[in-house]
């Protein structure tokens, strides 16, 4: 590993991340995140949230309110944080984004993880087709661009199999009320995901890393491992396949009380644009979740994952579905 090893500081500078600023910390990621960075009683969090926000957030955290279209309201918010973790509303205009990262260069804030928390955005067929790889690569772009004192982390979670779950037939392609679900081919294809608290336990044990990398020479993980690049994460490595039978054991149902519908992942990704087309936001949902199950798409190894390198607590599958199901069936 290049870069700045701790015996090279002065004995005053710190060697771990202490000011955390988190944007959209009382949101659906965030506050998952805000909650574990708390817990760790290592870190002063602060919620950037918008001037009109109605959210609130836990006691312990301090919060600034903030002018997006004031740089300085941005930057004034930023200065001495070590870290900002953007977790924004995923139909928020794309130049809020632009705009904290740049105020957040300004403020000299060195480490962004910036607003992906899904794919890894390697693949630039899988970028095009899901609309979504061009705006992230930029983000990571303009940080390097501009500056060496500020870095990226891009946290790669793949789904979060909680949320999407529970969101029914356009994610996962589970219709619990009817049991009848949609599996892409023979349904066997795996994907990895994560939950929501386990990218909140993640993003805390990144944060408390050290900054470097000792003398002593032992393996143990620093954060300059991940600067400018890509940190993955995940819970579960799993086909629909698999999520039918954890379904199964959580409902205590049989696979002959489900229909099972195959199609291909190509042919259920027309059908979204199709919808996405005719302005139905549930067809780009469609489309996104169909495009990671194409058997085309490039698998990243294991040991590309970061899970066990930093002891990560995994969740019970079924636990997780547990929660999922009884969220899906309240709706
Ligand atoms: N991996 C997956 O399966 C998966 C699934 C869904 C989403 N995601 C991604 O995860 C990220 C975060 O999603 P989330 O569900 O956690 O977000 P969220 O809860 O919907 O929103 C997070 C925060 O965004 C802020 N916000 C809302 N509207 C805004 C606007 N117009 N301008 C600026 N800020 C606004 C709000 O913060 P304040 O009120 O405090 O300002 C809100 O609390 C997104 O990038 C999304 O694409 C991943």
């Amino acid at each position: 590993m290049a870069g700045v090893h701790a015996d090279d500081q002065p004995a005053s500078a710190s060697n771990h991340i202490k000011n955390v600023a988190v944007v959209g910390a009382a949101g659906g990621q965030g506050s998952y995140i805000t909650a574990e960075l708390l817990n760790t009683g290592q870190h002063n969090v602060t919620a950037i949230t918008r001037l009109e926000s109605t959210s609130t957030f836990p006691n312990g955290v301090s919060i600034a309110k903030v002018d997006y279209d004031e740089h300085n309201s941005l930057t004034d918010a930023m200065r001495g944080q070590d870290a900002l973790i953007i977790t924004m509303n995923a139909r928020a205009p794309q130049e809020s984004v632009t705009k904290l990262v740049e105020a957040a260069i300004d403020a000299n804030v060195p480490w962004i993880l910036p607003n992906e928390w899904g794919y890894d955005y390697t693949d630039p067929d899988v970028n095009r087709d899901t609309m979504l790889g061009d705006s992230q690569l930029a983000i990571r772009k303009l940080i390097e661009s501009k500056t060496t004192k500020t870095a990226w982390i891009a946290v790669a979670c793949g789904f979060w199999y909680d949320y999407s779950l529970a969101a029914g037939v356009s994610t996962f392609g589970f219709d619990f009320e009817n049991k009848k679900v949609t599996f892409y081919n023979d349904g066997t294809a795996k994907v990895y995901c994560s939950t929501l608290p386990y990218v909140g336990q993640a993003v805390a044990k990144l944060l408390s890393l050290p900054i470097s990398a000792d003398r002593a020479g032992n393996e143990r993980p620093c954060l300059e491992e991940y600067r400018n690049s890509i940190f993955r994460v995940h819970a579960f490595h799993i086909s629909q396949e698999d999520m039918l039978s954890s379904v199964l054991r959580v409902t205590g149902g049989k696979e002959g009380d489900w229909t099972i519908r195959h199609v291909t992942p190509e042919a259920r990704y027309v059908e979204g644009k199709k919808m996405f087309e005719q302005r139905d936001m549930i067809g780009y949902r469609v489309m996104l979740y169909s495009r990671y199950f194409y058997p085309s798409l490039p698998v990243k190894e294991l040991e590309d994952y970061s899970d066990a390198r930093l002891g990560l607590n995994q969740p019970s599958l079924d636990e997780v579905t547990k929660l999922a199901v009884d969220k899906a069936m309240e709706k």
